[in-house]
């Protein structure tokens, strides 16, 4: 049978190595999430179909092109999600988390599916850590969500990220801007993609982010949604505008960009990295969807940040990750009974938080030791029936070659413990 080793298309594994930058770069969200109130969510992979085109939008590429769509056995369709916010909203709804006071805050680190092109900085499994904010309609709740994120890739070291700012107002000022869009559009008709045309009718704001080239040349002329912003949304986003100079955050004004997800209302916001030419994360608010999916009439708002993408940025200016956790000890042991003691000693050891290891591959002392060696072993131990009998073994120190010796018995982790601090403080 032939080998299966290829993961599919667009998909990747996240390997030792690679592993402990990711739990880096998470944690730093996490913590960045919680310093401001966020509590962790974990929704399901995947969800009701019908739940992505009442949110994301019918129109939108993502619900168009890129859902990983199916029928289960039972025969109801449910789709992998495609993105956070959805799965948020209804879990929100569905588990009461509103009766706990507004604002819901909430963050999640979650893999997404869309069947889109791979290439760099594109994947069909991809990462996201998000956060929703449910019940703040305030617009100091805008800039937290903007700020914080910001204050995240601060911590993270990224230099190469930008904050792009629009607002989208709201129903009632598109009302003037879609008409305005329509005859915009109608009058280029015949250029259009056959996607853009049947979105014409039904949703003109989305030709606004057509990929083709010569849809997205003609939308750069498109009327500006920023020229119909009704008063509440214009005096909204001034104020958006001024918490963000409070709080030292610099942004630039975008008045062509509206997000590609239907739910967005108001403020909408991307983090562009100048030199990958790719968004690291996007977001907005949402004052419409928690009505929209049967919830009472709530705003809502957040962001979602492509892990994937900050990775490569970050990676791309060099930046230096966290060391993985290292072997402080490796117990090598001669025959059944010292690797039965060796087994207990590590086990002691691991009940102290010191990581250790032992012999698990039935391997000859020399090869115990290239083993110790190839996983930058701090320390060696060596057992055998001497060592056994005598109840004592010398601990090396594998850099400087010094030993001690210590006790293997009752005393050995407190023995261990003053040994390796009396090492740490000669070599250092
Ligand atoms: P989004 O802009 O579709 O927003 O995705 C957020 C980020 O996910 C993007 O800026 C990008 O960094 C990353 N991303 C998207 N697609 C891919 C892909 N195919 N490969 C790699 N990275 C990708 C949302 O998903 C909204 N739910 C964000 C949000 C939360 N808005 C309000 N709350």
């Amino acid at each position: 049978m032939e080998l299966i080793t290829k993961a599919p298309k667009g998909t990747v594994d996240i390997v030792p190595g690679v592993s402990e930058k990711w739990q880096a770069m998470e944690a730093v969200f996490q913590s960045e999430a919680e310093l401001n109130g966020f509590r962790e969510i974990r929704t399901p992979v995947f969800e009701h179909t019908e739940l992505f085109l009442r949110s994301v939008g019918d129109t939108t590429d993502v619900v168009e092109k890129q859902m990983y769509t199916f029928e289960d056995k039972g025969g109801r369709s449910v789709t992998l999600r495609p993105e956070g916010t959805a799965g948020a909203v209804r879990a929100m709804l569905e588990n009461g988390l509103y009766n706990a006071g507004y604002p819901v805050k909430l963050y999640y680190t979650t893999s997404c599916y869309r069947y889109e092109k791979p290439q760099a900085g594109r994947l069909r499994e991809l990462h996201q850590f998000g956060v929703e904010m449910f019940g703040a309609a305030e617009p100091a709740a805008d800039a937290q969500v903007i700020a914080m994120a910001l204050s995240a890739f601060r911590r993270l070291g990224l230099e190469d990220v930008g904050l792009q700012l629009n607002s989208i107002g709201c129903p009632q000022c598109r009302k003037e801007y879609h008409k305005a869009l329509k005859e915009y559009f109608t009058a280029r008709k015949d250029q259009l993609c056959e996607t853009c045309l049947s979105r014409l009718e039904r949703n003109p704001m989305r030709i606004l982010d057509c990929k083709s080239p010569v849809c997205s040349e003609i939308a750069k002329g498109a009327p500006k949604i920023t020229d119909y912003l009704c008063e509440d949304c214009r005096a909204h986003f001034k104020q958006v505008q001024g918490y963000l100079t409070e709080l030292g955050v610099e942004y630039e004004l975008d008045p062509g960009l509206v997000r590609g997800l239907d739910y967005y209302t108001r403020t909408v916001f991307e983090f562009p990295s100048k030199s990958l030419g790719f968004a690291l994360g996007g977001g907005g608010r949402y004052d419409g969807l928690v009505e929209e999916m049967g919830g009472k009439p709530t705003p809502g708002l957040g962001f979602g940040l492509g892990l994937d993408r900050i990775l490569m940025a970050l990676e791309a200016q060099k930046a230096e990750f966290p060391e993985p956790t290292r072997c402080e000890v490796y117990i090598a042991s001669m025959g059944e009974a010292a690797l039965k003691k060796a087994l207990a000693l590590t086990d002691a050891l691991h009940k102290c938080g010191v990581p250790a290891d032992c012999d698990l591959c039935a391997r000859g002392l020399k090869a115990q030791m290239k083993y110790a060696d190839k996983i930058c072993a701090r320390y060696t131990m060596v057992l055998g029936d001497n060592e056994l009998q005598a109840g004592k073994a010398d601990l090396k120190h594998m850099k400087t070659g010094q030993t001690k010796k210590i006790s293997i018995g009752e005393g050995f982790v407190d023995d261990y413990l003053t040994a390796s601090t009396a090492q740490e403080d000669l070599s250092f």
